[in-house]
């Protein structure tokens, strides 16, 4: 028998459904209950409020459970690839041999980017960071792509994927090309799209350029365990962009700047800058502990905390043996791996951090594998972003084949009441 929710405002009883998602999760369905009592909901943060039903990733914070599809993280990070991952986060199954070699194929022809976007990147200064590039180029790619996809069509939605996930790859590596001043790669058509990502950083006209395959593999699983977060700050913005029909580049361009912060994916490099102000400053721990505890000042403890997990992040978990195997294989010693390690000791014991449930969250060690696989700083967040494509792309098309309406929030107005105008010389 189908639950039935109460609602009583000042003895007025009022009668919601009730719906329970397929692992029981439990959401008291609302949309009907202003019509019904002239009263709305208030969240601010969305912390107890689901946008949209959605049968891409489930995750447990308490229990630290993700999966992709009814795929469980783990096992995807150690067994399959991420384009597989990227398929399957995008199509719903894992593909078949043949499906994956044609996808494959089918993102290779998409991999140009039109010369005139060059034109574009040139306006910016070599200074300007690659995250705020690589939105307003993902944005710019709708004018070389102006005819927007008819999502029911199931050919023309494949094309805009493949088209999506070929090119910006490419401009997210551009972004770094600009900074450093150097000329900006092609992909290579018989390479693979990992591999490629190195090649289009890295490689110089003046020599050839051979990615080491642990660099490779581990890249590889890290932008797996990005893949999709279901309704987190960028993703949530993609699906907001994208139900008032705006396009899949311009929804992305917008997922890219809400990724951008620093409470979001922008942590992975805050983490990094404030692991080196600690080495820099002594390796004192104990301090940067006290600073974050401490009310009167703004500092947090960077890579800690998680909306929904409380009690371990899976990613993280997973991302730290892979920190260890790859330094260890690269034979890398960091002396912030070490100030790391240490911070994260401290914190886990921290009566603060303890009661508060804060514990290392996917960016605490993202960053240091980064580092050691020679990405620079500024562009972790990028890295981020190109884990994460599959992600937008499928909440995106999930959305727009749910037909769910433009997505509008209300709110509850505190201004003041209507006032009578006051002409200048009065004011
Ligand atoms: N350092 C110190 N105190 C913290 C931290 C932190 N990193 N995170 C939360 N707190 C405290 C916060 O001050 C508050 O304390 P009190 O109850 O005394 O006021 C309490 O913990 C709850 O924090 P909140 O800000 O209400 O929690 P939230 O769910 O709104 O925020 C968060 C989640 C991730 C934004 C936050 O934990 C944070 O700012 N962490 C640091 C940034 C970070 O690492 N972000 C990456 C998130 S994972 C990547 C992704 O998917 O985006």
């Amino acid at each position: 028998m189908s639950k039935i929710a109460t609602l009583d405002i000042d003895g007025h009883k009022f009668e919601l459904p009730f719906i329970v998602g397929s692992e029981n999760e439990g959401a008291v369905d609302i949309s009907k209950l202003r019509d019904i009592s002239g009263v709305i909901t208030i969240d601010p943060g969305y912390k107890n409020s689901g946008s949209c039903k959605s049968e891409v990733t489930f995750l447990d914070g308490e229990l630290g459970i993700l999966r992709y599809r009814g795929y469980s993280i783990e096992d995807l990070a150690d067994r399959a690839h991420f384009l597989e991952v990227s398929y399957l986060v995008i199509f719903g199954e894992l593909p078949t041999a043949e499906q994956l070699n044609q996808f494959e194929n089918d993102i290779r022809k998409h991999t140009l980017v039109n010369e005139e976007m060059k034109n574009i990147i040139d306006g910016f200064p070599k200074t300007a960071h690659p995250m705020g590039v690589l939105s307003a180029l993902t944005s710019a790619l709708t004018a070389f792509n102006p005819k927007s996809v008819n999502v029911e069509n199931e050919k023309e939605m494949y094309e805009a994927v493949c088209k999506t996930m070929g090119k910006f790859l490419v401009i997210a590596t551009w972004t770094y090309r600009k900074s450093m001043g150097y000329p900006l790669n092609y992909y290579d058509n018989t390479k693979g799209y990992v591999e490629n990502f190195m090649r289009l950083m890295f490689e110089l006209p003046t020599g050839p350029y051979q990615a080491d395959p642990i660099v490779i593999n581990a890249l590889d699983k890290l932008f797996i365990l990005h893949a999709d977060h279901e309704q987190n700050c960028s993703t949530s913005t993609v699906r907001m962009v994208g139900s008032s029909h705006a396009g899949l580049f311009a929804s992305i361009s917008a997922g890219v700047s809400a990724l951008w912060g620093p409470l979001h994916g922008g942590a992975n490099q805050a983490v990094l800058e404030m692991l080196e102000e600690i080495h820099k400053d002594g390796g004192d721990t104990e301090k940067y502990l006290m600073k974050a505890k401490d009310k009167n000042d703004p500092f947090r403890l960077m890579g800690f905390g998680h909306r929904v997990y409380k009690n371990f992040d899976p990613r993280a978990r997973i991302i730290k043996k892979a920190a260890d195997e790859v330094l260890t294989t690269l034979g890398v010693e960091d002396p912030i791996l070490e100030i790391a390690k240490k911070l994260e000791v401290a914190a886990l014991d921290d009566e603060y951090f303890k009661t508060r449930s804060l514990y290392p969250n996917v960016d605490f060690y993202s960053g240091i594998i980064y580092r050691a696989l020679g990405i620079p700083t500024d562009m972790f967040t990028v890295m981020f972003a190109i884990g994460r494509l599959p992600g937008w792309i499928a909440q995106w098309k999930e959305m727009r084949e749910n037909k769910e309406p433009i997505g509008r929030p209300r709110q509850v107005y505190v201004g003041y009441p209507l006032r009578e105008f006051v002409e200048t010389d009065k004011r």
